[in-house]
């Protein structure tokens, strides 16, 4: 698997990089560090496409207006931070249906122990979600989305790994059943920021409600950082940086020195948490200050947002046409062409 550094510098080109986001809730730092940042790096020198997964959100979001301000706000985010419709193709999934027709002949070669045990399934039924068959058949459909593109490098966060072995699974099978079509794609995680902790000190997640979201208006953001988790240490008191989750989250934004004079000045006493978690806040200002006036941009203007995933719709579709012929050849569906 490739392993790129923390500055995600790792060195590639010509690869078909895919990755998608499922709208089910706002972007938060954890989606960020964990995966989004990454799908920015990966254009340079790489054929990227990026989608919006609103049909992956059908298994939990059961409201059109809610899954369509999701599904937008995930749109915004990925063009305000940087995915570039002039050099990656940006879609939304439902746009691109050869995706549920590629899903259902995946379907058919998906053993059911091998959906059974993904531990995403397992931790959303535990969460209270009914079982449906959307919600178990969430794998195929993942892999649908990475097959089409005969994807080389899946970008996403340390969670996804067990549905890159499903998809891979998947493709041998077809491929064993029928013939050699698709092509046996890799996870890209960054292992050195794979878990973001939230503001309780837990993995950040929406699903424990501790998620400090980049694009928050101001006060809530400002709320979300002092509402960090801490000790009851004074202020004059020494400090623990490593036990610390205003810490840990300052040193994703901060350089080697600012990160070793926050340690220093928290091992000496003398700096509350109340100045890290303000120098905290100011780092996340700044990192995506201009990021957030794209956004609010972007906005406002709704026919670009629209045109861009128009065009990106039919970019796709024009470049998983091959690979979908060569699918319904190998499997004797469909009218040969
Ligand atoms: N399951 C992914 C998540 O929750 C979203 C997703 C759907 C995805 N299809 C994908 C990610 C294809 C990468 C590639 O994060």
């Amino acid at each position: 698997m490739p392993v790129a550094g923390q500055g995600g510098r790792t060195r590639v080109t010509g690869a078909r990089v895919l990755s998608g986001i499922q709208p089910s809730g706002v972007q938060h730092l954890g989606n960020y560090f964990g995966a989004l940042r990454q799908f920015i790096a990966l254009q340079e020198g790489n054929h990227a496409s990026y989608f919006v997964a609103d049909l992956h959100s059908l298994t939990s979001i059961r409201d059109a207006e809610e899954r369509r301000a999701l599904t937008r706000g995930v749109v915004l985010d990925y063009l305000a931070l940087g995915v570039d419709p002039a050099r990656s193709i940006l879609y939304r999934q439902s746009d691109l249906p050869e995706v549920t027709e590629l899903a259902w002949i995946l379907t058919t070669v998906t053993p059911m122990g091998l959906l059974q045990r993904c531990v995403s399934f397992k931790e959303k039924l535990e969460a209270g979600l009914a079982p449906d068959h959307g919600l178990f058949a969430y794998p195929v459909l993942q892999a649908a989305d990475i097959l089409i593109w005969r994807s080389d490098w899946v970008p996403v966060g340390q969670d996804q790994k067990q549905h890159l072995e499903v998809t891979r699974d998947i493709a041998v099978k077809f491929n064993l059943m029928y013939r050699e079509v698709f092509k046996l794609p890799e996870p890209y995680i960054l292992e050195d920021v794979a878990v973001v902790p939230g503001s309780d000190g837990r993995k950040m997640s929406k699903s424990y409600a501790n998620t400090i979201e980049m694009f928050a208006p101001e006060k809530t953001l400002r709320k979300q950082v002092m509402g960090i988790v801490t000790d009851s240490k004074g202020v004059d008191e020494p400090k623990d940086p490593d036990a610390s989750t205003v810490f840990a989250l300052y040193s994703l934004f901060a350089n080697p020195e600012e990160r070793a004079a926050l340690a220093e000045a928290f091992r000496r006493g003398g700096t509350g948490y109340g100045d890290a978690k303000k120098a905290l806040l100011e780092k996340i200002v700044a990192h995506f200050g201009a990021a957030r006036e794209r956004r609010r941009a972007l906005e406002a203007d709704a026919d670009t947002v629209e045109d861009v995933l128009r065009d990106g719709a039919a970019r796709a579709r024009a470049a998983v046409a091959e690979l979908m012929n060569d699918v319904r050849e190998a499997a004797g569906v469909g009218r040969p062409v």
